[in-house]
């Protein structure tokens, strides 16, 4: 039995909310601790330039993203914890996958697609009008990164569902083309992971500048908190859990007896204000440990910076030698 070797990315926008903690960063974590298993978390700062980002905002975000992974306890010793563009594999490897990629597979691409009907939309006479090649090759890097480390396992979101199964395309073919070389990875989606609502009640997500930064300081966390969206009822009215945003993240949290106790608590009638006054508390006590080690490393940046090191070091070890049996594999040798 081969083991299986985990591997999702994080795109190096914006600040770590604590949607990406429950959805990636905690199961991670606990995924990680399995010692039959093998785990690769990268920041994907090469497939941010898509987002057309601020160089400074991809900086911050770098740091932010994996200090975060750092405070809340991941084994870098165990896990292999690197910034993308530190493999230079990687950019090599997208070359020669993009050889093997039909154009019609990218035009599929939910992601270009969706920015092909924005234009139509707005009645543009260029259907690709404005669209650059980063958006339009984003999977074949994510091909990249997927298969240079030989994982089978890749964890998602739903909206990249599509981008795992796009690399498992593209490595069909070149094994096809030029013999058994990579491993066939398989999307992961977390069925049981929580997918948290944010302030306003659509999806908790940095495009739709609704979220609770992980590591917000006390003043600014109560403040979102109070933010959140409820219904009318007023204090001592029932209130159901259903669709209820504050106890969606309380339970994200939460053991299942606390979460039982605010569910009668919501039935009793509990009052709004009093349910984000709990809700507060109870993430703030949770947060607070790894937030003062978060502040500590974000203060510190070379500390962050010499894990990266260390994590690119280890990765490089298996992306060098095997990247030299692909180049091998399609006639880019030394000729004596
Ligand atoms: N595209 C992913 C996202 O935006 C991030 C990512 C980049 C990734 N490379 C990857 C995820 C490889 C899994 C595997 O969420």
């Amino acid at each position: 039995m081969t083991q299986d070797i985990y591997l999702t990315g994080i795109t190096t926008t914006g600040t770590p909310h604590i949607g990406n903690y429950v959805g990636a960063i905690r199961p991670g974590i606990a995924a990680s601790k399995d010692p039959s298993t093998e785990h690769f978390y990268f920041l994907a700062d090469y497939h941010s330039l898509a987002k057309n980002e601020d160089p400074d905002k991809i900086v911050r975000s770098t740091l932010e993203i994996a200090a975060a992974w750092m405070a809340l306890g991941l084994d870098t010793d165990r896990a292999f914890f690197y910034r993308q563009s530190d493999i230079p594999e990687i950019p090599e490897l997208t070359w020669i996958l993009t050889g093997m990629t039909a154009k019609g597979l990218m035009n599929r691409a939910h992601s270009y697609k969706a920015a092909v009907q924005a234009n139509e939309e707005r009645g543009n006479a260029d259907p690709d009008k404005g669209i650059m090649m980063a958006l339009y090759s984003y999977p074949i890097l994510m091909a990249a990164d997927i298969l240079m480390f030989r994982s089978t396992k890749v964890p998602v979101g739903k909206d990249q569902k599509q981008h795992v199964e796009m690399a498992r395309d593209i490595a069909q073919r070149f094994n096809h083309n030029y013999g058994e070389t990579f491993v066939l990875p398989e999307p992961v989606i977390g069925e049981h992971t929580a997918v948290l609502k944010g302030l306003d009640g659509r999806k908790m997500s940095k495009s739709y500048n609704n979220t609770i930064p992980l590591f917000a300081n006390e003043k600014q966390l109560r403040k979102l908190i109070m933010k959140i969206k409820t219904n009318s009822l007023e204090p001592g009215e029932p209130k159901g859990t259903a669709d209820s945003t504050l106890f969606e993240i309380y339970k994200a949290f939460a053991s299942s007896e606390e979460t039982l106790a605010i569910e009668k608590a919501y039935a009793g009638g509990i009052a709004w204000g009093e349910m984000k006054q709990l809700l507060f508390e109870y993430i703030n006590d949770h947060l607070k440990p790894a937030r003062e080690e978060y502040q500590r490393l974000v203060a510190n940046p070379e500390i962050v910076e010499a894990e990266l090191q260390k994590g690119a070091e280890k990765a490089r070890a298996r992306s060098g030698p095997f990247l030299a049996e692909i180049r091998d594999a399609i006639g880019i040798r030394r000729l004596g």
